[in-house]
């Protein structure tokens, strides 16, 4: 069955939240240790912690640690200081709509807490813990949910994947590197092809590190090399995460995904999703509705701090994109791994 990865991003620590700082890695190991709501806003935005379902849970600790925050005793007026915290936190990051859904879980349950505005501040920090908690299984849940769909055979199977989809961008284990995990477990896989994913190299520098640490075979690929492999029939199948997945199955992820969508198509390689149903936007039509972050454009022309680029050039930053459901062969989620379009089915609970 499977075991639990012990690599953890945000965890809560006495009387705060402390998360592995994920723009150090894999040089340093550290943790930062996270008192306020205000920090958690910025870790958020600058990455410290990333991955859409892991941004939920820091966001959730940064609803509790505001709600310490807030003096007032007064019911209604702590309420709407919740509110503002809320606002703080729901402008870190746009794409990613697990940050949107813990936010407004956390709200709900600020609202229907009966009692003393203590009994809420409680309630808010035992909700977060859940939330981390239930993302853990529900991670286990899709990683053996993926071994239904990939590609049976003798031979362990090769994946590629792309940015970082595993334990450090959700509560533990991973969604994507979830499923590669329980691929591995399962005797299942031979070897993984890790995209470096620019411009921030989350697959060279996180994917990397994870398999590694767990002793998954990885081989790290420049992000132009994906075609090359598959022309070669070295990649079995591709698995990636998802920010955020609109009700008709067009999912966005990290940029540079949509084109190994199509570079999969065209070589007849399954291309799957893996991402809970937390990260369904089922208020979404289509993809085209998917906000699209914009980073700094530092990200591209500079490495460390060595400037690659002329000056006068100008530049565009977009971190994600959206791949369309007819180019995924299945959505892994912890109730099952469907085709995008029977995802619909489960906002009616069918
Ligand atoms: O910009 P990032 O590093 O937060 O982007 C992360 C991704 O795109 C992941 O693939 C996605 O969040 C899925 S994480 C389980």
């Amino acid at each position: 069955m499977t075991a639990p990865s012990d690599i953890f991003p945000v965890i809560w620590q006495g009387d705060r939240a402390v998360l592995i700082d994920q723009t150090q890695l894999p040089a340093r190991y550290t943790t930062v240790n996270i008192d306020s709501s205000e920090a958690m806003a910025v870790a958020i935005k600058t990455m410290i912690v990333r991955g859409a379902p892991a941004i939920g849970v820091a966001a959730a600790y940064g609803m509790a640690l505001g709600a310490r925050e807030i003096e007032c005793e007064r019911r209604d007026e702590f309420l709407s200081e919740l509110e503002a915290v809320a606002q703080r936190l729901r402008r870190t990051r746009p794409t990613a709509v697990n940050l949107f859904w813990a936010i407004d879980r956390q709200l709900a349950i600020a609202r229907q807490t009966a009692g003393a505005v203590a009994d809420i501040r409680a309630a808010l920090l035992q909700d977060a813990q859940a939330i981390q908690a239930e993302d853990l299984q529900t991670c286990q849940a899709i990683g053996q949910q993926g071994l239904t769909v990939l590609p049976q055979g003798d031979q362990p199977l090769t994946l590629l994947t792309h940015c970082n989809a595993g334990a450090l961008a959700t509560a533990g284990y991973g969604t994507a590197l979830g499923v590669i995990r329980a691929a591995w477990q399962a005797g299942r896989l031979a070897r993984v092809y890790a995209d470096e994913t620019r411009p921030r190299l989350q697959g060279a520098k996180l994917t990397a590190w994870e398999c590694v640490h767990d002793g998954i075979p990885v081989t790290i690929i420049a992000d132009n090399m994906a075609a090359h492999c598959m022309q070669q029939g070295r990649i079995d199948a591709v698995v990636v995460g998802a920010d955020r997945i609109a009700a008709n199955g067009d999912a966005a992820n990290k940029i540079g995904t949509y084109g190994l969508a199509l570079i999969a198509r065209a070589h007849q390689v399954p291309f799957f999703v893996a991402a809970p149903l937390s990260t369904v936007d089922f208020k979404l039509a289509s993809g085209a509705e998917i906000p699209i972050e914009e980073r700094d454009p530092a990200e591209i022309y500079q490495v460390g701090t060595t400037r690659l680029c002329p000056d006068g050039a100008e530049f565009y930053n977009p971190a994600f994109d959206v791949t369309p459901a007819e180019l995924i062969a299945a959505i892994i989620t912890e109730k099952g791994a469907v085709p995008p379009e029977k995802l619909i089915a489960w906002r009616s609970g069918e």
